[in-house]
């Protein structure tokens, strides 16, 4: 498989990369079941970064899943590739020093710990966008909790498939008692602290 196959060492670090940039690359991992508010918030977060100058991207599962991602399905073993793809795509943007947002339901913790562990320590945030099933389900945004209740989707997330709730997550977001607005300010508010702002 990788035989052959030789790792080329390249001139211009990422360090270099991110200091021309005046931040801290990163990754904002969100995880939350779906309709939980992981995209909104991400999104929200990526446009006030961006009027701070600060050099993003937004992974976001709907969109992947499209793409990149596309044929893959919801079965365990197709999560867990998602998550793994994903966790490669978002290390390459780290290293372009890049700011990167990922919003996917994410809901193995070894698959979460698997994209902590190909990045450095400080440079995987984990964002539990915590909203309870039946908030969500009343949300609704886009009718797939009714079609799985009625049996037409199979091996919905918090349905009949499971989701892990992170146990040490950097940050926890309730997002169906706060707005978003505060929990996007919530999470500026770390960055800033912790310096990925510059
Ligand atoms: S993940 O579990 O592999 O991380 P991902 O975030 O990429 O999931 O995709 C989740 C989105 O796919 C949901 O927000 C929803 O819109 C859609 N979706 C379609 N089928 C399912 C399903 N069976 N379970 C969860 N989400 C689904």
């Amino acid at each position: 498989m990788s035989n052959n196959i030789t790792h080329h060492k390249h001139s211009l670090s990422k360090g270099s990369r991110a200091s021309i940039k005046n931040q801290k690359p990163c990754i904002l991992y969100f995880t939350g079941l779906s309709g939980s508010g992981k995209s909104s918030i991400a999104n929200a977060l990526e446009q006030k970064l961006h009027t701070l100058q600060k050099h993003t991207y937004l992974l976001d599962g709907d969109n992947i899943r499209m793409g990149l991602n596309k044929g893959l399905s919801f079965s365990d073993e197709d999560r867990v590739e998602n998550i793994r793809r994903i966790g490669e795509v978002a290390k390459l943007f780290v290293d372009a020093g890049l700011i990167v947002l990922t919003a996917f339901i994410s809901p193995f913790q070894k698959e979460r710990e698997f994209v902590r562990s190909l990045v450095e320590k400080e440079e995987f945030i984990e964002i539990y966008v915590d909203a309870s099933l039946d908030t969500c389900e009343n949300r609704d945004p886009k009718g797939l909790y009714k079609k799985a209740r009625k049996g037409e989707i199979a091996n919905f997330t918090g349905i009949d498939s499971p989701y892990e709730i992170p146990t040490h997550p950097e940050l926890h977001v309730k997002n169906d008692t706060n707005s978003i607005d505060k929990n996007v300010d919530e999470i500026l508010d770390y960055l800033n602290k912790k310096g990925y702002l510059c």
